[in-house]
């Protein structure tokens, strides 16, 4: 069966594209067959009366897949909002048995699969529906949290796992993005989240990262 891993965030624009393509790349670049899924994409740029999932073509790009970008997310919206009021505004909305069908269609083509979230763990997807963590549980993922590694991460970071340990969803790790090596408050932060919820931190980005800091097995491992 394909090994999944949930990539999800402390919030919207935090690295969670950024990061996937990296570790998308490192386990291809280690030699496992390893591809991306996104469910609900949102900001999507318009070219020539096409919808581009930005996301899934970074990826495809930095870490060398196969499949369109298109086929690798089962929903595009322009608006730049939360896949709730994306699909308001421009129909379409989020059907959770396409997102499993997709998901499981595309598993098919890889031994691991890497699942990025839109948002954080609790974004809508569906007004009264359909929130990011029933995709989680539906897919059956553990997950990959990025945080940034700055001032307020603690907070951030601790209620993502708390709330996802009171969903019953499985913590793999942490990654922090934008870290300054050697900076006493980030290092710190580091430390604390290790500490109070005995999640790792299983690597840090700086700007402009171009690899992360972690073995290929340790990562495979991260994946259920
Ligand atoms: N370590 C980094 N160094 C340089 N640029 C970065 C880094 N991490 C993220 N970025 C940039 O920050 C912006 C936001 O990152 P990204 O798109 O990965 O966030 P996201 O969490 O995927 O957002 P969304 O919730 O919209 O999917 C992008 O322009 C990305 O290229
Ligand atoms: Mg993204």
């Amino acid at each position: 069966m394909t090994k999944r891993l949930f990539i999800t965030a402390t919030g919207t624009d935090v690295g969670k594209t950024y990061i996937t393509a990296l570790l998308v790349k490192k386990m291809r670049q280690a030699g496992r067959n390893a591809g991306y899924y996104k469910a609900a994409l949102s900001g999507a740029e318009r070219k020539g009366g096409r919808l581009i999932p930005g996301d899934a073509a970074y990826v495809k790009r930095v870490a060398g897949l196969e499949p369109a970008a298109e086929e690798m997310v089962s929903y595009i919206y322009e608006a730049a909002v939360s896949p709730h009021l994306a699909s308001e505004l421009e129909g379409n909305p989020v059907e959770l048995s396409i997102v499993t069908e997709d998901f499981h269609r595309i598993c098919e083509s890889f031994d691991y699969i890497t699942v990025e979230g839109s948002g954080g763990i609790l974004c809508p997807v569906r007004r009264n529906r359909l929130m990011m963590e029933d995709i989680i549980k539906a897919l059956d993922c553990p997950v990959l949290i990025i945080a940034p590694a700055g001032l307020g991460t603690i907070n951030d970071t601790i209620l993502t796992i708390e709330y996802a340990r009171s969903r019953k969803i499985e913590v793999t790790g942490v990654i922090l993005n934008w870290f300054h090596k050697g900076d006493v408050m980030e290092e710190d932060n580091l430390r604390f989240i290790e500490e109070y919820t005995g999640v790792p931190v299983i690597a840090c980005a700086e700007e402009n990262a171009r690899d992360l800091d972690i073995e290929p097995e340790r990562l495979a491992a991260l994946y259920r």
